[in-house]
Parts: C-alpha cells; structure tokens; sequence
C-alpha cells in the first residue's frame, strides 16, 4: 500500500507534492531532487502531465528506481490541450495558457478534495514544490494555506536576467535602440561589466514588447518571490554574486546543485546499486568510450549541441572543417536530426573523411557523463544547456560556447567573462574561427583554462560533500519542510 495505514497523520513523514514544469529538461532535474528528497525520508507524490507520463514514463526507468520508496507515487493530471497538440515550436505558449486556464482548477480540487490518497483516504499535503514558471500553483497554494517553494530548473543567470526584465524596459535598454549587438547591457546588476545586448536570450532580439516570451519572462521576479523559498540548480561557488543579486528579490534561495552530482553521491552513500537515472532519450553508443580509452589524456575535444539543437549543412561543414584542419582529436556527437536532410552523409569531402578517420570518432548520441570524467577529453564544445555546462564543471573541463537559444546566449556568455571557463563563439560559425578556438582551447591556452577548470571542479566537488554549500542547502530545504508538517 502507497501509505500505511496504521499510522495516523500525525505519525506520518511530511508528504510534498512536486509539479514540474511539463517539458522533458525540468522533469529531468526535478526527478533528481525528488529522488534525493525520498532518501530524506519525505513522501512525494509527483504531478505530471498526463501528455509528459505518456511520453517520459515509456522510455525511461522511473517507475522501477523509485520502486524502492514506497512513500512515492506519480500522479496525473491534464494539460487541457488535446492529445495531438505539438505543445512546442510556435504552438509552445499554448501550453502555458491551457496550464493556467484549465490545469489550475484541477490542481485546486485536487488539492482540496483528497483525491491525492491512492488507499482512499485523505493524506494531507504538507507542502508543495512547483515550477517557479507556474504562476497558478503559488495562487492556489496561498488560497488554501498550504505552504509552496519554488523550483527554476534552467541556469540563474538566465533566470537572473529574466527578473532583471522590467528594469531593462524601464530604463530603455530594451528593446534595442539600434542593431549594435555589442553594445554594452548596464541594468543587469552583478553583470554590468560584461554583459552585451547578444548575451541576452535570443527572443530579446526581436526587440518585440508584446513576444510571448517576454510577456511570461517579465513576472518571474514578482512570481518566484511569493514562493515561501526558491530552489535552484547550482552552487554557491560558482554563481555566488548573482545569488547574492537575487536574494534582494527572494531572500531564501537553496542552491542545490550540480543536482546529477549531488543524486549520485547520495546514491554510493547508501551502497545503492541503482545506477543514476538516465537523461538520455536516445541510444547510447558506448563505443566511444573504447576509443577514448586508446588516446592520451586531455587530448580529445568532445563535440555536442544536446537534444535539441540543430544545424544547416553549411554550418556543418563549416564545423566540420574547422575541426579537422585544428588537427585535434575530436569525439562529435551527430543526432540523427542534428542537420536537415540525409544527403551530406554522400558528400562528405574526402579530406574530411580522411582527417575523420585518422583523429575523430562520430556517433548518434554519447554517453556524456562518462565521457566528460574521461581522462582523455580535454575540452567540451558545447551549445550551452544548463545540464551540460553543471556536468562539464564537475569533471573539469573548459569550454567552448556555440549557444543555439534560450539560455544559452547568456550561459556561454558566464563561462567566458564571469567563470573564464572557457570561449564564446555565438553568433559566428566559420571554419578559421572553429579552428583557432579548438587550438586556443586544446593547445595554446590549454594550461590556463584546465586550471581554471580545475579550481571549478574542486568546489563543486567540496560543496556536495557534509559541511559543502549545497549538502547544507539540502539539509537546510529538509528540515524547512518537515517544520511544515
Ligand atoms: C534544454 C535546453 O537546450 C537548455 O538550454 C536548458 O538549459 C535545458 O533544457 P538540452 O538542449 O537537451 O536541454 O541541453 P542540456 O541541458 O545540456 O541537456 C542535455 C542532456 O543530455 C545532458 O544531461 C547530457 O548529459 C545528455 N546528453 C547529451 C547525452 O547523454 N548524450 C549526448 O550525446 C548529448
């Protein structure tokens, strides 16, 4: 039985809804923190979509890894959209207007009517934890004095610049007066001396008030700041002054990441066998670890734009030669939707296929993780999503940026001017600069950037162990918790 019963409420662990935001990075991270939450010793009923359950529950294994924590229960509930709507592209924003329109009072009747008891009896809610984008839940929480934190799955600094939004408005920064993209960016405090118009999110390009981006961007101040605290994926380390910006706005912030990290010391913890769960949505091609396992240490760069971003062939070729002519070695991951259309694969250059052969290594999909801790792997080309930057500082390694949206634009522009992580390559893609990065990177300023990288995954190593920033953050989020029950 999911609650035992000869317990009364009383007697029982605190029980904490978790609502992440239907898209498949947020439930990812939020997955994590649920899982840590249930070592804590919390019962989690974890709300999902019914469109994101159908979608994530077939391809992956979480209904076995939480198998082992009877206080855990995945939940649906509809997102008020047909089964066939896209729910992305420019049909995106439809998801977050049917959330609030029909979702909302579903989570309210949900929460009102014990519908939550899978033994039929009701079980109190003690707290929630909901996507800070979610607006809806905060309203619904306070109507019914259940208390709610916030969590925000995507990098701070993005975040940070989301909230910095009204001020950038008001004071006439944007929308952009001209084209110059250089220009510097002054009302976003704790970045002001490195921050250009084009590190901002992409749609802050189209200079449009009324995008639907900056129309749900432009609250998340006023909405994560009624969150009783806000849950964050990083460290104090590394984003130390903007939490500092951002606590002027939400006092209690939990910085508790890098989450992969923090789930898989927790797991050797408990001598758990369970490997950690599985971000991948596609097959994993283990060979690569073979031929790493053939190469000298911290001389390959590793090349992938994550899930979803994609390319022309031109920009393609573009990478491809610049790769090829730094004369590094290179492990590249090409999805099969990476590039429109199939026919590159019967053009390839014979002088690419040459240089492939002789120092590169192709595959669909990498098991990144293991290939980031590799010895050989000196350096990570990257698109910039939050996931694979936290997984890159963990193991050390520096940077290059080729942002593709979102986020991105502004996270590649941290790791080069506020972390020195690594080089920023937005808004370029031409084979000379690929190359004289890659070589920047691999050769010249190899030295330099490993240290950097280095120090970096020192403290996010430091701060997930007893005494660490985060360890403490987590202890601090349980007990805050249980003091709700
Ligand atoms: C998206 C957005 O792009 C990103 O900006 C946002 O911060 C989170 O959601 P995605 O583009 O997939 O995610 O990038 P990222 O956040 O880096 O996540 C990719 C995940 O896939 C990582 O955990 C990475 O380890 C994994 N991965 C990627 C693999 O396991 N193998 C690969 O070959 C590539």
């Amino acid at each position: 039985p999911f609650f035992n019963q000869k317990m009364d409420q009383e007697s029982l662990p605190p029980h904490v809804l978790i609502f992440p935001l239907p898209l498949q990075g947020p439930v990812n991270s939020t997955f994590k923190l649920a899982e840590l939450l249930c070592f804590s010793g919390l019962d989690i009923t974890f709300l999902l979509t019914e469109n994101i359950h159908n979608r994530l529950i077939s391809h992956t294994n979480i209904n076995s890894r939480f198998e082992r924590f009877p206080g855990f229960q995945i939940k649906t509930i509809s997102d008020g959209l047909p089964q066939d709507h896209p729910r992305k592209g420019s049909k995106y924003m439809e998801l977050f207007d049917s959330l609030k329109s029909k979702t909302k009072p579903l989570f309210k009747d949900m929460l009102t009517s014990g519908w939550l008891s899978s033994d039929g009896k009701r079980r109190e809610v003690s707290c929630i934890i909901a996507d800070g984008v979610l607006g809806f839940t905060c309203d619904v929480a306070n109507e019914i004095g259940i208390p709610i934190f916030s969590i925000r799955t995507i990098s701070p600094c993005c975040l940070w610049i989301f909230f910095c939004l009204p001020q950038l408005i008001e004071s006439g920064e944007y929308p952009f007066k001209d084209d110059d993209l250089d220009e510097p960016i002054k009302s976003v405090p704790g970045a002001e001396t490195f921050l250009r118009r084009r590190d901002l999110p992409d749609f802050c390009r189209t200079g449009d008030l009324t995008d639907s981006n900056v129309q749900l961007y432009k609250t998340e101040g006023q909405e994560n700041s009624r969150a009783y605290g806000l849950i964050l994926n990083t460290f104090e380390e590394l984003d130390g002054n903007l939490l500092s910006q951002m606590r002027n706005v939400c006092p209690n912030i939990y910085p508790i990441g890098p989450l992969h990290a923090h789930l898989k010391n927790k797991l050797s913890e408990e001598n758990n066998s369970m490997p950690p769960s599985s971000n991948s949505l596609f097959e994993e091609d283990k060979s690569c670890i073979n031929w790493l396992n053939n190469q000298l240490p911290n001389s390959v760069i590793y090349v992938s734009f994550g899930s979803i971003a994609t390319m022309t062939k031109e920009q393609l070729m573009e990478f491809w030669y610049g790769l090829v002519n730094s004369k590094q070695r290179f492990l590249w991951v090409i999805r099969l939707d990476s590039v429109a259309g199939d026919d590159w694969k019967n053009k390839i250059p014979v002088e690419l296929a040459e240089g492939t052969k002789e120092r590169g290594y192709i595959v669909g999909w990498a098991p990144q993780e293991e290939v980031l801790a590799h010895p050989s792997v000196g350096g990570f080309w990257t698109h910039c999503g939050w996931n694979s930057i936290l997984e890159t500082v963990y193991e050390g390694k520096p940077m290059i940026c080729w942002p593709y949206f979102m986020d991105q634009q502004v996270n590649s522009r941290f790791v080069e001017a506020a972390w020195k992580l690594g080089l920023d390559m937005k808004d370029t893609c031409d084979r000379e600069i690929v190359e004289k990065m890659v070589k920047d990177l691999m050769m010249v300023r190899k030295d330099e950037f490993l240290e950097r990288a280095n120090q970096m995954s020192k403290f996010a190593k430091k701060c997930l162990v007893e005494g660490g920033s985060s360890y403490s953050n987590f202890e601090r989020l349980v007990n805050d918790i249980k003091s709700f029950k």
